[in-house]
């Protein structure tokens, strides 16, 4: 079995106390730590580059997840990696040699995933997953924190699974968007086993309550 990660997002922190928002989740007992990068073109909304993803590696010890949500992902894997990324993903929908991009990921000692929107069907990603160390599915479209789940990822999710175990590969399965305690064990069922939660861990008053409750419905 894959061992379950809860990535709080940062998307949905008070960027005005960042420091105190790392060591809460952390202390919270969070797995990993998603970034969440949008460039104003593949998605509508401007987030964060590496300048601020190294600060927030000098901040903490869990590994940073970095989420590319943008066009020409090939030139920002590198600076993200310096910065300190331990895991970078891209959109299918961006790239049309997403082969050479795993290389350059894995090269500089990372893990390379490979996103894809809610509206993209899987089989745009099936030649690659061999080549993948995990999958992110949305679960909401991507470029805003705070929105609600669409439902079609669960059957997304148990699909990716199935192909999984046809093919005998050991891809991980991250699903993002509108996750909280209330609906995280469907998508565990279903087979995700890295659950990145924004709203759903930020916007609760008791960070450490509501990641045990995570953990306990996905154990
Ligand atoms: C959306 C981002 C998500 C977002 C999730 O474009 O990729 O990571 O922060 O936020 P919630 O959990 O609030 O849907
Ligand atoms: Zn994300």
């Amino acid at each position: 079995m894959l061992y379950p990660k809860i990535a709080p997002s940062l998307l949905s922190c008070d960027f005005a106390k960042l420091k105190e928002e790392i060591k809460a989740v952390e202390n919270a007992g969070a797995h990993l730590l998603h970034l969440d990068v949008m460039d104003g073109h593949f998605v509508p909304n401007l987030t964060i580059g590496p300048f601020i993803a190294e600060a927030i590696r000098r901040c903490t010890k869990l590994p940073l997840d970095v989420h590319l949500m943008i066009e020409e992902p090939e030139k920002y894997i590198e600076p993200f990696i310096k910065a300190g990324a331990n895991m970078i993903s891209f959109h299918q929908e961006v790239t049309q040699a997403p082969q050479k991009l795993f290389d350059l990921i894995r090269r500089q000692g990372a893990k390379a995933g490979l996103a894809l929107n809610p509206d993209t069907p899987l089989e745009k990603i099936k030649n690659f997953l061999s080549q993948l160390d995990f999958v992110l599915v949305m679960s909401v479209h991507p470029g805003f924190g705070g929105q609600k789940f669409i439902k079609t990822s669960v059957s997304k999710i148990q699909e990716l699974k199935k192909w999984r175990e046809a093919q005998a590969l050991s891809f991980e399965i991250e699903v993002d968007g509108g996750i909280k305690a209330e609906n995280i064990d469907q998508v565990a069922k279903a087979g995700a086993n890295i659950f990145v939660s924004g709203s759903g861990i930020f916007k609760t008053s008791d960070y450490q309550k509501t990641i045990s409750q995570m953990k306990t419905k996905i154990q």
